[in-house]
């Protein structure tokens, strides 16, 4: 039997009764055949959780999901079936979206700039909704889609966050935003609205507040361009690790939502990736070597190979923020001391160094360590370098996730539950 047969990453798995997401990790290794492959388990209750209690806590914001940070298609596939709609970053992405039968209203594209094949592809499949930050953009949708429903992106950084993108997308809503809105209306163009983004991994709660008063200021400045917005997309950079309450931003978000926008007739949108998605996924990697070395004062450090690496699922080890620690999955494989230890990826890449001096037990050739909080940004932008292939991630439900979504029209089609199977793997 091979691993193929075991598993199939295009299902989804049905766990019955209470579990762990590591519980599932240590069957699928006890079921392996293939014991060297790397593989993530992707808990999709997590990402519905998550989902929930959004829409509990910060009501007025309709949900979008920035697929770019796991475009896997079973969190696609269950998001839709809860009711969350997406924002894509090229019409890859929207294609795999429209293949599901997603209806092309639930999207918004939202590159600033996009090539032309792409612009001709959304207004070919009537996707309305797509950003700008720039007078070419403008021009480019002009001659290629001059009813698109737009929507300018300013720019309002966090003072602190893991990746800022101000830098490079947003204009600036003071001195920019007039006078592309102008452009705009002389044009002719359809301007529905404003979006930012305040970083990802977003560590200054307040800066949602600042954004949204400036959102505010340009719709009044729209107001006498002769746009009469409805539509104001808050983007993304909550976060999404586990120990994480969003709670306090949300706090902020809603109180500055009814001070600026008190009026119901405008469409807030967020369009959130890691929140959803960091904290679902574990991955099992496998110790491949060891090397054991002395430093310059004797102490003794380990150097351990595994089969991941920067080009797969961590390129955050080369972005200077957090990256979890690992730890065993068989408690048995660990003993109590700990060392110094270096994680190494897999690839002959001289900088594919994973982790440097953390404290780990000793470990040995085929032992299985886990990273938790592993669903986001890891996935989406692995390579094939070295010739390494994708990392397999199977996708998991629990049996409340599944009863709400198992009667919906994405899942009553071609349906990839598979409860039986899953019987037979987990219990
Ligand atoms: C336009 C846009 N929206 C949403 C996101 C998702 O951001 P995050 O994962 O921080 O929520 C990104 C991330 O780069 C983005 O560029």
């Amino acid at each position: 039997m091979d691993s193929e047969s075991l598993l199939n990453t295009n299902e989804i798995n049905i766990v019955r009764g209470k579990y762990q997401i590591e519980d599932v990790c240590r069957k699928i290794v006890n079921n392996y055949r293939n014991m060297d492959e790397l593989f993530g388990v992707m808990d999709l209750s997590e990402v519905v959780r998550r989902f929930l209690r959004l829409k509990e806590i910060m009501p007025r914001v309709e949900q979008f999901y920035a697929m770019k940070c796991n475009p896997n298609e079973n969190i696609c596939k269950v998001l839709a079936a809860v009711g969350c709609n997406f924002e894509c970053a090229s019409t890859h992405e929207i294609n795999r979206l429209l293949n599901l039968n997603i209806d092309q209203d639930r999207i918004i594209f939202a590159n600033p700039s996009k090539p032309v094949s792409q612009v001709e592809y959304v207004a070919k499949h009537q996707v309305m909704k797509m950003v700008f930050d720039s007078e070419m953009e403008l021009h480019k949708i002009h001659e290629i889609f001059p009813n698109a429903e737009l929507v300018l992106r300013f720019r309002c950084d966090a003072k602190k966050a893991d990746f800022m993108l101000g830098e490079k997308y947003g204009c600036n809503p003071v001195l920019d935003a007039p006078r592309l809105l102008k452009l705009a209306k002389e044009l002719q163009l359809n301007v529905i609205g404003v979006s930012f983004h305040v970083g990802c991994g977003c560590k200054e709660p307040e800066v949602y507040g600042r954004a949204i008063k400036f959102a505010r200021d340009i719709f009044n400045s729209a107001l006498e361009i002769g746009f009469s917005m409805n539509f104001l997309d808050i983007g993304g950079g909550f976060p999404g690790h586990s120990s994480v309450d969003v709670k306090p931003i949300t706090d902020i978000v809603n109180s500055a939502l009814s001070t600026y926008f008190p009026e119901d007739n405008v469409r807030i949108i967020s369009e959130f990736g890691q929140y959803y998605v960091t904290a679902a996924c574990t991955l099992t990697s496998c110790i491949l070597g060891k090397r054991k070395i002395q430093d310059e004062i004797t102490t003794e450090k380990i150097m351990y190979f595994i089969n991941d690496s920067v080009m797969r699922n961590f390129i955050i080890s080369l972005c200077d923020v957090y990256v979890p620690t690992p730890r065993p999955l068989f408690l048995n494989s660990a003993s109590t001391k700990q060392y110094k230890s270096t994680i190494w990826g897999c690839t002959m890449e001289s900088k594919d160094k994973i982790h440097d001096n953390i404290l780990l037990p000793e470990l040995n050739c085929a032992d299985y360590i886990i990273f938790e909080n592993m669903g986001a940004y890891s996935q989406s932008c692995e390579s094939i370098f070295c010739g390494y292939s994708k990392t397999l991630v199977y996708t998991i439900v629990d049996e409340f996730t599944y009863e709400m979504i198992k009667n919906h029209e994405i899942f009553k089609t071609n349906s990839n539950l598979v409860e039986f199977k899953l019987n037979n793997l987990f219990n």
